[in-house]
């Protein structure tokens, strides 16, 4: 049955994205520079981070003032009405500041603590995908009306395609080089897009068979996961863990659990 309120976070989160994506792609300065750093030097921080962050946590809360907020750029309200939204205003800086394509806006809806509502838009693929809990996941384009969303067939693992991402702390990522160095010889090829919420979205479309990566945040995942497995992907972190900071592995039935097992025999959440 549809939920009333699940409608209405979703046309919100949409509307979010969709405006917080117009902002960044058309507002680019052509010299943005960097505002402030974070965990380390390449940890960078734009003003339109912050600027879209601001257009999001706005429009919501107009909308539903008594909601709580969890935002990279610091939105943080506890909210009395049993839902949260978890946001990544920007989720790929360092390819929006390059000028490469691949990064998104991640919008995502809790209810109780539980995941109900994930948006992620990719403005510059035209693409904006969304899964509600338990209605599917679907794209919608530029030029085409709603897909729903279906992860691939399960190829045998050593074809599998498998995207990751390396962490802005310099011992966290040569452990995790280490890791898809063991990882590569025993898979088709390894991908780096840039933006861990078009990660997951890639996976629920079948563009990937796999995706994994230690040391994300909530925001980087909230949306990104529940259209994932919305898609009918499994998700999951280290064996019988949810997804979280210390592992984050989303891929198709029968890529998932090899994918899960070798990660763990490597220690890729080790510190
Ligand atoms: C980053 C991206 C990247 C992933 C990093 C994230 P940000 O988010 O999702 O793909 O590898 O772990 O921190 O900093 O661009 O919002
Ligand atoms: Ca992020
Ligand atoms: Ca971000």
């Amino acid at each position: 049955m549809t939920d009333p309120l699940h409608s209405e976070l979703l046309a919100l989160a949409q509307e979010a994205a969709r405006r917080a994506g117009a902002l960044l792609r058309d507002g680019r300065p052509a010299d943005l520079a960097v505002a402030r750093t974070k965990s380390s030097p390449i940890d960078v921080v734009t003003e339109m981070d912050i600027a879209a962050e601001k257009l999001i946590t706005d429009l919501i809360a107009g909308h539903r003032p008594d909601d709580g907020f969890l935002g990279e750029e610091g939105a943080s309200t506890e909210g009395t009405s049993g839902i949260r939204w978890v946001v990544d205003p920007l989720d790929g800086t360092v390819n929006y500041l390059y000028g490469l394509p691949t990064w998104s806006v991640s919008v995502a809806a809790e209810q109780d603590g539980e995941r109900v509502v994930g948006v992620v838009a990719a403005p510059m693929r035209g693409e904006t995908c969304h899964a509600v809990r338990g209605r599917g996941a679907w794209a919608t384009g530029a030029w085409e009306g709603e897909r729903r969303l279906a992860c691939r067939p399960a190829p045998p693992f050593d074809q599998a395609l498998v995207s990751t991402g390396f962490n802005y702390v310099t011992e966290v990522r040569t452990h995790q080089a280490e890791v898809a160095h063991r990882l590569i010889p025993l898979l088709r090829d390894i991908r780096r897009g840039g933006s861990a919420a078009v990660d997951l979205c890639d996976v629920a479309a079948g563009r990937l068979d796999g995706y994994y990566e230690r040391g994300l945040h909530p925001w980087d995942l909230a949306a990104g996961d529940l259209i994932a497995r919305e898609a009918g992907a499994l998700t999951g972190g280290r064996p019988g863990l949810p997804p979280g900071h210390d592992l984050t592995v989303a891929a198709a039935p029968g890529v998932f659990e090899p994918l899960q097992q070798h990660l763990e025999n490597l220690g890729a959440w080790h510190d």
